[in-house]
């Protein structure tokens, strides 16, 4: 595997995997680390755990099918027991989260708020002192007037780069929209951060995960931690 990290994802995922029993209402998340998780909830469906999901991209709910676990929508599942989920930095004394560098940050979001226990599972390279310090924050907007969202965004003091995919062309979400990344530098009150962001006419939804977390299950070379709130 070219990503060294890939084996403490993995471990990560895997202990948090282990928190889904029978019956359960399971948020199923996205990016590389989730991947492992839905991989490893695949073995233990094949083994007979029987519980149902609601996938935060189409990219998990294409994997999560293809190892035949049972599928639900909100309309019938309304309330998530568990939702398992990956993060681009996870700061440490709050565990507010960046999350979207996958581009599914708004399904993500939903889910997660509609969970009674969100699970965050990283490899230690995640962990910040604060957020952004390494990575912009994604910023799911409207494609109508988008030059004029971003020049607001600009105005709270982001340098915007608008999210491109691996051809070149404009990165659509699986919600139709674009991605702004929304490079801030170390942001010292993300909390205040979001509620500015959100006032923004055509933004639809941002990567700042602000006082969601259950649980971090982190990974390090030397075993795994976790962190509670
Ligand atoms: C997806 O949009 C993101 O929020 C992911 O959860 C995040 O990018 C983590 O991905 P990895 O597990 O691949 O690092």
């Amino acid at each position: 595997n070219a990503d060294p990290r890939a084996e403490l994802k993995r471990q990560a995922a895997i202990e948090a995997a282990d928190m889904v029993k029978d019956g359960m209402v399971v948020g199923l998340g996205s990016g590389s680390t989730s991947a492992f998780m839905i991989e490893e909830l695949g073995r233990r469906w094949a083994d007979g755990l029987r519980f149902s999901a609601i996938p935060t991209s189409e990219r998990s709910a294409e994997q999560a099918r293809s190892h035949g676990i049972r599928l639900v929508t909100f309309a019938t599942h309304p309330q998530i027991d568990i939702d398992i989920d990956g993060a681009d930095e996870v700061e440490r004394g709050s565990l507010n989260l960046i999350k979207g560098l996958g581009g599914a940050l708004f399904r993500e979001k939903i889910v997660a708020a509609a969970a009674r226990k969100f699970v965050v599972v990283v490899d230690d390279s995640k962990l910040v002192d604060r957020l952004g310090a390494r990575v912009p924050v994604p910023v799911e907007v409207a494609n109508f007037g988008w030059t004029s969202t971003a020049r607001q965004l600009e105005a709270l003091g982001a340098k915007i780069t608008q999210r491109l995919d691996r051809g070149g062309n404009v990165f659509v979400t699986d919600g139709g929209n674009m991605i702004l990344d929304c490079h801030f530098g170390p942001i010292a009150d993300s909390a205040s951060l979001q509620r500015q962001l959100e006032q923004i006419v055509g933004v639809i939804e941002t990567g700042l995960f602000i006082g969601r977390t259950s649980e971090v299950i982190v990974a390090t070379a030397d075993g795994l931690q976790r962190l509670g709130v």
